[in-house]
């Protein structure tokens, strides 16, 4: 499902070229899950942006369901984005003025959505219901805890029913208990529905739990 191969992503800043990944080879199989971990600056974030084709690659081959991410256009990768991903950001980025049933329904908004908006709601609902905010589904993220809104924003990364989930530290906000809600649902959903799951963490225990692991920093 995920092949990517002699990966290399450079960042250019003014005084000299950043070498983040360097010829990184690194496949999951279709309905699979892999932890990546490393220590912080070692390239989780770079890669897991790479992935989901929100920066494009210096050079090499990424792969994801036949669709080969570093030769998609801006268009392309809009589209990729919206109906074969769900993107857990390591920040939740939640829109503060909707409440979190109207963020977690904004991926609908891109359009091309062949159900009703009835059946999206009630997937919304059961969603937040799974990540232990059934009840608060009127709230607005400045009336949430930080767990809260990370727990949002994975119900939101899940409503489009995507093939691939990238989730960046979806876990790190998060008390054991919360932490645990959350790691239950990707790994159900990754069962479930044969979702391919990316998780970066810091959490080994985590790590152990969603399995293949790719240490970058080795
Ligand atoms: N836009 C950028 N310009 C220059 N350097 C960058 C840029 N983005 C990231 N880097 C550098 O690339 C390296 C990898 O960053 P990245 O965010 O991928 O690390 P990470 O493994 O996710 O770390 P953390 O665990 O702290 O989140 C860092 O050293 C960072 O400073
Ligand atoms: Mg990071």
């Amino acid at each position: 499902m995920i092949s990517v191969s002699d990966l290399c992503v450079n960042f250019e800043t003014p005084s000299e070229v950043v070498e983040v990944l360097k010829g990184l080879d690194f496949s999951v199989e279709e309905g699979a899950a892999s932890a990546v971990v490393g220590p912080s600056g070692s390239g989780k974030t770079t890669l897991l942006n790479v992935l989901g084709a929100l920066l494009p690659p210096t050079s090499g081959s990424v792969v994801i369901g036949g669709e080969d991410i570093a030769k998609m256009n801006e268009k392309e990768a809009a589209r990729f984005r919206n109906q074969e991903l769900g993107f857990v950001f390591q920040q939740h980025h939640l829109l503060p003025q909707l409440t979190v049933m109207e963020n977690v329904l904004t991926p609908r908004l891109a359009g091309g959505w062949s159900e009703s908006e009835d059946e999206t709601r009630k997937r919304a609902s059961e969603l937040l219901e799974r990540v232990g905010l059934g009840q608060r589904l009127n709230h607005r993220p400045g009336e949430l805890s930080g767990g809260e809104k990370q727990r949002a924003a994975v119900a939101r990364a899940l409503i489009n029913q995507p093939r691939v989930v990238l989730a960046d530290e979806p876990t790190g906000a998060l008390d054991g208990e919360s932490g645990t809600k959350v790691a239950d649902l990707l790994l159900e959903i990754q069962k479930e529905n044969g979702v391919t799951l990316v998780v970066v963490t810091h959490d080994l225990s985590l790590a152990e739990r969603v399995g293949g692991v790719f240490d970058l920093g080795k």
